[in-house]
């Protein structure tokens, strides 16, 4: 039983959804406190044929704490190393966790300057993640501030070359100790680099999906919107599934008329003729499908750049069936999935049924040409050779 101060704090910490952050200290760049690593220990530049996604780092890391009765704490960027936890921490027990992922470039047009894409739809998302699991919020362009101050001080480890990058790693967890459920009195964000290189081994290449229809990402009402670790882990299993029975990654299904939703851990479009006009669709944002950086910068170009004599941008539902109807009567163009860690990647079926529906390639290539010109379109202003200063922040 609860002693009768226990059930009072643990009754204002449930009820009160968000702190009083008006009275809290903010996140302030300014304040960051650097901590150099020693020169003897810092890491080199991996080649750019070595990188593999996510497995080498740079040489420092940021992190700040918060509490509930303070605020923020003062940032502070430092060797990267170990984070030491109690066992007790919310984080392990109710995964209080979220993330973000988001690249900076090096220039082809001006050696010097470093690029962020969109890093504010990013820290919108982190902050909208953050609401929705308790988490304290921040001001999002102060965390950018204090990225910029971390990839400057590593940028000689920041690879160049179309298709190479730096990935960052934005991400907050709930460190309150204690198992009781409650919304986290503290809160820690870190914020980790990797030097990368295209996202799968294999390059550029079209994949081949499964169906997923027997297990579901995500659901209305639920946070499949959100980037939640919690979202992640429960997604392997399908994939190895759909890998046990050949195919390299699983496409999410939903609900009784089998919407297609998103592939693997990225957002997917489909593209189709009808006589000489020619539709591209993706998943509407219903609060079951992750509000892609990607997708949105995906969307924008297609209505920026496409004719819209002959090409209709959708954000509708789209079921399977339709999808094997229509490449049944040869009106399925191409097919792709979008995100920031491998930006587009062609798909060249699908296995439905026991049966694969084939997604038509270029001749003697390894996408549509779709495909091909999104990711041109992204990678120009990525790697600053199209300006587009509101999303290319450069610094
Ligand atoms: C992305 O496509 O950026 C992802 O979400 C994959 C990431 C979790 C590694």
């Amino acid at each position: 039983m609860f002693k009768n101060n226990q059930l009072k704090s643990t009754i204002k910490l449930l009820s009160s959804k968000r702190f009083n952050t008006m009275s809290l200290k903010p996140l302030v760049a300014n304040d960051v406190k650097i901590t150099l690593r020693e020169q003897s220990k810092l890491n080199k530049p991996i080649k750019n044929e070595d990188l593999v996604f996510g497995k080498y780092f740079t040489n420092h890391m940021l992190t700040v704490d918060w509490d509930a009765e303070h605020g923020w704490h003062t940032p502070e960027i430092k060797p990267y190393g170990n984070l030491s936890l109690d066992p007790s921490t919310c984080v392990f027990h109710y995964a209080f966790e979220l993330f973000e992922g988001l690249k900076a470039y090096k220039s082809l047009k001006n050696e010097d300057d470093i690029i962020m894409f969109r890093p504010d739809k990013n820290m919108a998302r982190m902050n909208q993640s953050a609401e929705r699991i308790c988490l304290p919020e921040f001001d999002s362009e102060e965390l950018i501030k204090l990225i910029q101050k971390l990839i400057r001080l590593d940028a000689d480890l920041i690879p160049k070359g179309k298709g190479y990058s730096l990935y960052i790693r934005p991400t907050m967890i709930g460190t309150s100790e204690g198992l009781g459920v409650h919304t986290p009195d503290k809160a820690k964000i870190f914020v980790i680099c990797s030097p990368v290189g295209p996202y799968y081994k294999t390059g550029f290449k079209a994949v081949s999906l499964e169906a997923t229809d027997y297990a579901t990402r995500a659901w209305p009402g639920g946070v499949g919107n959100m980037k939640l670790g919690a979202n992640y882990a429960p997604c392997i299993k399908p994939q190895l599934e759909a890998a046990g029975r050949g195919y390299q990654q699983n496409l999410w299904l939903f609900g009784p008329n089998k919407y297609i939703t998103e592939v693997g851990t990225m957002n997917v479009f489909f593209a189709f003729k009808n006589g000489d006009k020619k539709e591209l669709v993706t998943a509407p944002l219903d609060g079951t499908i992750l509000e892609g950086v990607t997708r949105d910068s995906i969307l924008a170009l297609c209505r920026q750049n496409l004719d819209p004599n002959v090409w209709e941008v959708n954000e509708r539902y789209l079921s399977i069936n339709e999808v094997k109807e229509r490449a049944a009567k040869g009106e399925l163009i191409e097919a792709f999935g979008s995100g920031t860690a491998a930006v587009v990647s062609p798909i060249k079926n699908i296995g439905y049924n026991g049966e694969d529906i084939n997604v038509p390639l270029q001749e003697g290539k390894q996408s549509g040409k779709l495909t091909e010109d999104v990711m041109k379109w992204i990678g120009d202003i990525q790697y600053g050779i199209t300006e587009k200063p509101e999303w290319a922040r450069v610094f």
